[in-house]
């Protein structure tokens, strides 16, 4: 199978800012090191909250992880690295060359994470798991995820498997 095919997609919804953190917790406690999340959705929709759940999953103090507005990337230290990265303050494509940000997606041994990655896609690596975020009624939330090879495909199904495990109030959509 070729690595840029999509695998699974899996559609599922959360119920608050709670359910979201809860899917990110399960994400970060399955990551084995090396992989990149891209997270694409609307200002407020709650990709900052799923970070934060990643953070919690590595060990990392949630509260510590804020969006990087004037950095654009911040690290934490914890059972794995967590690269947090917000693209959302670059207007082109050409204002991302000389920042460094590839090299550091690249040199993570740990976990990347990359808000409005759609912004970037020219600098993140092939393989990755796309979480894509849309806002439904209220405090629901669409939430697509899917691979782009085996290594995240793999995790993808981990993470999956210990949020279901958890028991949130979530809905797993088979159909989709
Ligand atoms: N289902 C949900 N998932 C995540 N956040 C939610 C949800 N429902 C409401 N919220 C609220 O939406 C906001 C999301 O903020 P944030 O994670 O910073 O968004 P983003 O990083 O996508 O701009 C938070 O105030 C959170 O409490
Ligand atoms: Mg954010």
């Amino acid at each position: 199978m070729s690595s840029s095919r999509l695998k699974d997609v899996v559609t599922l919804r959360t119920q608050g800012p709670e359910d979201t953190f809860q899917l990110g917790v399960s994400f970060g406690g399955t990551a084995q090191g090396g992989e990149v999340v891209a997270l694409i959705g609307t200002l407020g929709v709650g990709k900052t909250q799923f970070v934060k759940g990643l953070a919690q999953g590595l060990g990392i103090l949630p509260e510590d992880v804020t969006s990087p507005t004037f950095s654009l990337m911040q690290s934490y230290e914890g059972r794995l690295i967590l690269t947090h990265i917000d693209l959302y303050r670059l207007e082109k494509q050409s204002e991302m060359f000389g920042l460094g940000l590839e090299e550091e997606i690249e040199d993570a041994s740990g976990l990347a994470a990359i808000e409005w990655a759609d912004k970037g896609a020219h600098i993140l690596p092939p393989g990755r798991l796309l979480i894509s975020l849309k806002p439904l009624e209220g405090i629901l939330r669409e939430i697509v995820i899917q691979s782009t090879d085996v290594v995240h495909q793999a995790w993808q199904n981990r993470g999956l498997k210990k949020y279901a495990g958890a028991q949130r109030t979530h809905t797993l959509d088979a159909s989709k």
